[in-house]
């Protein structure tokens, strides 16, 4: 078992490990992997016999006690435990009446009291103020049922633990648009959502020849209104310029990936963006630990292909098993669940990994590199779904899907890029393909609470293997969170040691791009943006993002208001 560092065993202790009745911690942090391992491996037990359950008990156990693969959060506080909901992903319909609203309203309540994150497209709800019955009553509109949905957030910590998280997106057409673009503003704030607007091809089309674009009243399907798409923009980019809320996905470019079209159409995301899901479908994570994979050749560090290739069928299996040992809130979720199988494996550390490298985040180099990395992960991950189905079959609407008739599989979607915002802390790396925030920090708990204060380890490695690491940069680093102004280090170094504000936006974009390409769902990615970024440099990245194929994309600039989980410098 790998040593966890002091902040890991916080984090663990604080949230994950098993406590009794009065709060008391009773499980250390090898049990709670032998819990976990254990749990995902009874599944073997419907194909195979107890001693092929222990064989991969112990293979679990080693590939997340040696922090190689950690599950998505939920896995690892539920299994085993009795409250079995392991999926941190789900998609809830909003239907158009009141007993559909609060049907929802309720199974989110349900769904995050077990520690999920849920996500709504709120476009088919009537306007406001569009008539409620024959007698004369009046709609208060999507807006306001998104604000009672945050509103029950508030009462609900998740698995009694973190604060509750949710997506919300409204379609580009819907009569309340600019109503709900405003909503992430810094007086107006829902701060248990995420806001996206839906966007369309066809919404694009128009913008670009500022085409009158219609709103449509979803009840009667008629024209409300016809507004210049231009107008929509600029408050969708000054939106996100001024708090980062709203986001974007594309709807279209997420469903021309859909695996199987035939269920319908996927309207909205996970609470990050990560995964696109139909209506009360969800989804399990996990994430490979990119910086245990590199080995040294000829006195270079490179990436472990061999042992990258190795951990995926088995990251798989896992989370194709985490499926079969999960208990779903109601039979709706489990039905849709159970039919698509959709799963999402993906990394986290790729920025410490490319520091070990000596490869700058801002290179064509680590681009070329994420978009190789991803395409054998997606490449193995889908053999190893394969190798799955010839024992387990395949997804029970595989015969509707993309992948008939040739290509038995056993999960409809196998990738994804999470934010790993926990796990990462727990296995002491950087946050999913994001470039570090700063070389050192003080991070709050999701609860807001605490403060846990750190150098990047991988900084420390870097600057010490160089023999670059006086005292007085240490505290430099301490201090300022950067050493973009120290005189000690060359520029190449200071390039590999940038961070994510010192990087230029493009190259988040980019990273975004590649890592796209070959993920099945999609990639949670934050692209961060000086202070002195204009809305229209937004509305560029947005363009390019939609151009290249990005399912969704967040934005946030240094001193706009979201709050931020992360501080540079241990000072501030
Ligand atoms: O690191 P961890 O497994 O805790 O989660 P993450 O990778 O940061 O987030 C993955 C997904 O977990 C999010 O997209 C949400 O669906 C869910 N989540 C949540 O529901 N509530 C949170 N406070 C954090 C994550």
């Amino acid at each position: 078992m790998k040593q966890l560092s002091e902040n890991s065993i916080r984090v663990l202790e604080e949230r994950y490990l098993v406590q009794d009745h009065s709060g008391k911690v009773i499980e250390t942090p090898e049990e709670m992997f032998l819990r976990v391992a254990k749990k995902v491996a009874s599944a073997e037990l419907k194909w195979g016999k107890q001693k092929d359950a222990d064989y991969w008990e112990g293979q679990f156990f080693r590939m997340m006690s040696e922090l190689d693969f950690l599950p998505n959060s939920t896995t690892l506080m539920n299994a085993g435990t009795g409250y079995g909901q392991l999926s941190a992903c789900f998609v809830l319909p909003v239907r158009d009446s009141l007993s559909g609203i609060f049907d929802t309203l309720k199974m989110a309540a349900l769904v995050q009291q077990k520690g999920g994150g849920t996500g709504f497209n709120f476009s088919k709800l009537r306007p406001k103020g569009d008539r409620v019955s024959k007698h004369g009553g009046t709609s208060s509109g999507p807006v306001s049922f998104l604000e009672l949905f945050n509103f029950s957030s508030d009462h609900v910590k998740q698995g009694g633990k973190r604060l509750g998280a949710n997506m919300g997106i409204m379609n580009v057409d819907h009569p309340d648009i600019f109503e709900f673009m405003r909503l992430g503003s810094k007086e107006n704030r829902v701060r248990h959502f995420n806001l996206s607007v839906g966007i369309t091809d066809q919404f694009m089309k128009h913008l670009e020849t500022d085409k009158p674009w219609s709103l449509i009243n979803p009840r009667t399907q008629k024209v409300l209104n016809k507004v210049s798409p231009k107008a929509i923009w600029e408050e969708l980019i000054f939106g996100a310029w001024e708090s980062g809320n709203p986001g974007v996905i594309f709807l279209d470019t997420i469903n021309s990936k859909n695996p199987t079209p035939n269920q319908g159409e996927i309207q909205a995301t996970n609470p990050c963006g990560e995964v696109p899901l139909l209506p009360y479908e969800s989804c399990n994570l996990g994430s490979i630990n990119l910086t245990h994979f590199i080995k040294s050749a000829k006195g270079k560090s490179i990436p472990d292909w061999e042992r990258i290739g190795e951990i995926i069928p088995m990251a798989v299996r896992f989370l194709d098993n985490v499926i079969e040992v999960n208990h779903f809130p109601n039979s709706k979720i489990k039905k849709a669940t159970l039919s698509n199988r959709k799963i999402g494996l993906g990394v986290m550390g790729w920025a410490d990994f490319l520091i070990q490298l000596g490869i700058p985040y801002g290179s064509q180099e680590a681009v070329d590199l994420g978009e190789e990395l991803m395409r054998f992960i997606n490449e193995k991950s889908h053999l190893a779904s394969q190798e799955l189905a010839k024992k387990r079959g395949s997804f029970p609407n595989w015969e509707e899907s993309v992948f008939a008739p040739h290509t038995p599989i056993r999960n409809a979607t196998l990738t994804s890029i999470a934010p790993t915002g926990t796990i990462s802390l727990i296995a002491n790396t950087s946050s999913s393909i994001e470039p570090l925030f700063a070389l050192a920090f003080e991070r709050r708990n999701v609860l807001g609470e605490e403060t846990l204060q750190t150098i990047q380890p991988q900084v420390l490695n870097f600057l010490q293997e160089k023999g670059l690491l006086s005292e007085e940069l240490k505290q430099k680093i301490a201090e300022d969170g950067t050493c973009a102004d120290s005189h000690e280090l060359s520029e190449k170094d200071k390039a590999i040691l940038q961070t994510a504000t010192e990087i230029d936006p493009i190259w988040h974009l980019k990273h975004q791009v590649a890592f796209q390409k070959f993920t099945d769902n999609a990639v949670s990615k934050t692209i961060n943006l000086p202070a002195s970024t204009k809305p229209e440099d937004i509305g560029e990245i947005y363009l390019q993002a939609w151009k290249e194929g990005v399912k969704g994309l967040t934005v946030f600039r240094t001193d706009s208001g979201r709050e931020q989980m992360l501080y540079p410098g241990l000072k501030t």
